[in-house]
C-alpha cells in the first residue's frame, strides 16, 4: 500500500483537493499521514479511514518514510524542503500544487486528460517530480484540447478574466468587503426608485477611491472595477502569468523544442474562482466550425461546448455556471473576419478544481495503476 504525505491540506487548494478525494473514495487502499506546519502530534483529519497524529512537515526523516509526498502547501514549503529532501537520497514521488518546480527539468506539468503520453513516458523514465500547472493554462488546455491533439494552432492569443481565488482566499474575502463596501455607500438612493442614477454612481466611485475602501490584499479596488495586472514583471514587459502561458503549454504538450506562440493579456475580474479567458486562435489551415466543435468535444469527459448564441451562453458559459463543478464550457466559437483560419472561442473553469487539485488527484491515481 502506498504511503502518502499529504502537507497544506488544510488550505484552499488543500481542501478542495481533500473533498475531492473523500468524493472520490480515494483514501482508501493507500495509507495517508497527515503533516502540519504548526500542530504536530494532533489528531489528524476525518478521511474515511484511520490517520496518525499529525507530524512535523519539515521533518526529513519523517518524509523519507513516504512514498509519495502531496503538497498545496505553496512555493515557499517547496522551497525550504523539497531540495533537501531529494538530497537526503529520497526517491519517492513528489507532487506538488506551487509553481517553483514547474520549469525545472526533472519535474512534468501534470494534466492527464491533455498530456497523459507525456506522463506516461516521464515515468517509464523514472521521473518522481510531477507538478500541477498554472490555473490558466490548465483550463484553456482543458478547454481547447482537441485543436492542440490535431496540431491545428499555428499561433494563439489568450486575454484572461481571472477570478480573485487565484490570488488566494483572503483575496476572495476582500472582493466581497469590496462589493459590500460599494452597496453601502449608496444603499439610500439603491432603496429609493427615483434617486438618480448619476448620483448613485458618484457616491460608488467616491467609495471606490476613499482611503477606506478595503484594499489590502489586492492593493487597489477590484469590485466595480479590474486589474489588468497579474504577478511580476517580467523582462520583456510581460507579465509572469503571461509568460507561463506560453512555456507551460508547451511544456505540457512536450512542445519545448518547436514551441506554439501564445501570447496576451492576464486580468483580474470580479470572479471568485471561475477563470475565463478569450482566444484568437490562428488556425494552421480553415477548418470548418462544425469539424472544430466536435473536436473540442470529444477531446475529454469534461469540455462542454456551448453554442454560439446568446441564451446558451449567458446560461453556460459564465463563472456563475462553473463554478464548484468539472465542467469547462467553451463556447463562441466562430470565424472572426479576418479570414476562415481565425477562431475566437471562450472557456470558463473553475481554478481550483482543473486548475488545481484534480490534477494532482488524478495524479495519485496514476501511480496506483
Ligand atoms: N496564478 C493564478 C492566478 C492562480 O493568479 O489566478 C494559480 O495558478
Amino acid at each position: 500500500m502506498l504511503k502518502v504525505g499529504f502537507v497544506g491540506w488544510r488550505g484552499m487548494v488543500g481542501s478542495v483537493l481533500m473533498q475531492r478525494m473523500v468524493e472520490d473514495g480515494d483514501f482508501n487502499g493507500i495509507e495517508p499521514v497527515f503533516f502540519t506546519t504548526s500542530q504536530v502530534g494532533q489528531a489528524g483529519p476525518d478521511v474515511g479511514v484511520d490517520v496518525p497524529p499529525l507530524k512535523d512537515a519539515f521533518d526529513l526523516e519523517a518524509l523519507k518514510a513516504l512514498d509519495v509526498v502531496i503538497t498545496c502547501q505553496g512555493g515557499d514549503y517547496t522551497k525550504e524542503v523539497y531540495a533537501d529532501l531529494r538530497g537526503a537520497g529520497w526517491k519517492g514521488y513528489w507532487i506538488d500544487a506551487a509553481s517553483t518546480l514547474r520549469m525545472v527539468d526533472e519535474a512534468t506539468i501534470i494534466l492527464d486528460p491533455v498530456n497523459r503520453h507525456v506522463i506516461d513516458a516521464q515515468l517509464a523514465k523514472g521521473a518522481k517530480t510531477f507538478v500541477g500547472g498554472n490555473c490558466t493554462v490548465s483550463l484553456m488546455l482543458m478547454g481547447l484540447g482537441g485543436l492542440f491533439e490535431a496540431d491545428l494552432i499555428e499561433w494563439m492569443t489568450s486575454m484572461t478574466y481571472q477570478a480573485a481565488s487565484g490570488s488566494g482566499a483572503k483575496h476572495m474575502r476582500e472582493l466581497l468587503n469590496q462589493m459590500g463596501a460599494l452597496r453601502d455607500s449608496a444603499a439610500a438612493e439603491l432603496a429609493d426608485p427615483s434617486s438618480a442614477i448619476l448620483d448613485i454612481d458618484r457616491k460608488v466611485t467616491a467609495a471606490m477611491r476613499s482611503g477606506d475602501f478595503p484594499t489590502d490584499n489586492f492593493g487597489a479596488p477590484l469590485a466595480g472595477s479590474l486589474l489588468p495586472w497579474i504577478d511580476v514583471k517580467r523582462d520583456n514587459g510581460q507579465s509572469k502569468e503571461e509568460w507561463k502561458g506560453s512555456v507551460e503549454t508547451n511544456k505540457i504538450l512536450g512542445l519545448q523544442d518547436n514551441p506554439i506562440p501564445i501570447d496576451g493579456l492576464c486580468v483580474r475580474i470580479g470572479a471568485m474562482r471561475s477563470h475565463s479567458q478569450a482566444f484568437t486562435i490562428k488556425l494552421k489551415k480553415d477548418v470548418p466550425i462544425d469539424e472544430i466543435e466536435d473536436r473540442l468535444a470529444r477531446h475529454n469527459d469534461w469540455v462542454k461546448v456551448i453554442p454560439n448564441d446568446k441564451d446558451a451562453t449567458i446560461a453556460g458559459l459564465t463563472p456563475a455556471a462553473a463554478t464548484g463543478t468539472l465542467s469547462v464550457p467553451v463556447g463562441r466559437l466562430r470565424k472572426l473576419a479576418m479570414g476562415g483560419e481565425y477562431l475566437s472561442a471562450f472557456s470558463v473553469g473553475d481554478q481550483l478544481l482543473w486548475g488545481a487539485a484534480e490534477p494532482l488527484k488524478r495524479m495519485l491515481k496514476i501511480l496506483r495503476e
